[in-house]
């Protein structure tokens, strides 16, 4: 069961690359990618809102570009007097298939929680596409022995009334805080163990197929050079990647971690 994941590797541009640069950025990966590459891997891209226009019509210009178009927020509410955010409706009027949700730069900076992120959740399901519904701990938390405590309660209340199969549709990164930007990866064992204890949490809050279906990402620092073993742990089916998906050449050969050994 647990084979019959789909690795998802996505490019989380945060607010890099306008959206001049990013029709070159999109060409040039796709170029890269190849069938085969869209054979074993998912991939998307998640650019800044003013980008998603021009990406959407790059992809949908490419003939054999197969990379998914998401972003990196939205509002839960679809429409009205809510200055500077954007309406999930309008993401999904623009073909996003994906929508990152409860990244830690908008908990921590933006002052995000577990209720707003729970909602934003059920309004990207409610326009028919897919969260990445984003947890982590920081280093104090860890180090204090925190880890799953925090993790497990950030997941347990963001999927808190939404349906089996919403769950297992979705896919759920797991970002340790400390390793964001940082060039600290956790190691592949630390990746797997929380990866691993946020499926159990899946599994007891739904059920086991629903657990076994569920994607779930590790993102923090990962690169071409280390993805291959963060994608050999049992439950780690994809990557969240920030810095190394900003350039085309890197990302391809990130995308392509199975060529390149671990
Ligand atoms: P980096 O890959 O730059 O560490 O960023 C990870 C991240 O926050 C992706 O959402």
């Amino acid at each position: 069961m647990p084979g019959d994941r789909k690795p998802l590797i996505s490019g989380n541009w945060k607010m890099n690359i306008n959206h001049l640069e990013a029709i070159q950025v999109v060409q040039k990966l796709a170029y890269l990618l190849s069938s085969d590459d869209y054979v074993a891997v998912d991939v998307s891209v998640h650019p800044p809102f003013t980008d998603l226009r021009s990406v959407q019509t790059t992809i949908e210009g490419e003939k054999r570009c197969e990379v998914a178009l998401g972003a990196q927020n939205c509002h839960w509410e679809d429409k009205g007097a809510f200055t500077g955010e954007v309406s999930p409706a309008f993401l999904a009027k623009l073909n996003c298939a994906l929508v990152i949700v409860g990244h830690s730069e908008r908990r921590e900076l933006f002052g995000e929680t577990d209720e707003t992120v729970n909602k934003k959740v059920k309004a990207v399901f409610a326009h028919a596409m897919t969260p990445i519904m984003c947890c982590g701990e920081t280093l104090e938390e860890r180090e204090a022995g925190q880890t799953d405590a925090k993790v497990l309660g950030q997941v347990k209340a963001g999927l808190a009334g939404l349906k089996a199969e919403q769950v297992a549709s979705m896919v759920i990164a797991y970002e340790p805080i400390w390793a964001i930007g940082t060039g600290k990866t956790a190691t592949a064992e630390d990746a797997q163990a929380v990866c691993g204890a946020i499926r159990a949490t899946v599994a007891e809050q739904f059920d086991a197929d629903t657990a076994a279906a569920v994607r779930i990402q590790y993102g923090g620092s990962v690169k071409s050079s280390n993805a291959a073993e963060l994608m050999g742990q049992p439950d780690i089916d994809g990557a969240l990647v920030g810095g190394a998906s900003l350039d085309p050449d890197e990302f391809a050969k990130l995308v392509q971690y199975r060529l390149h050994g671990g």
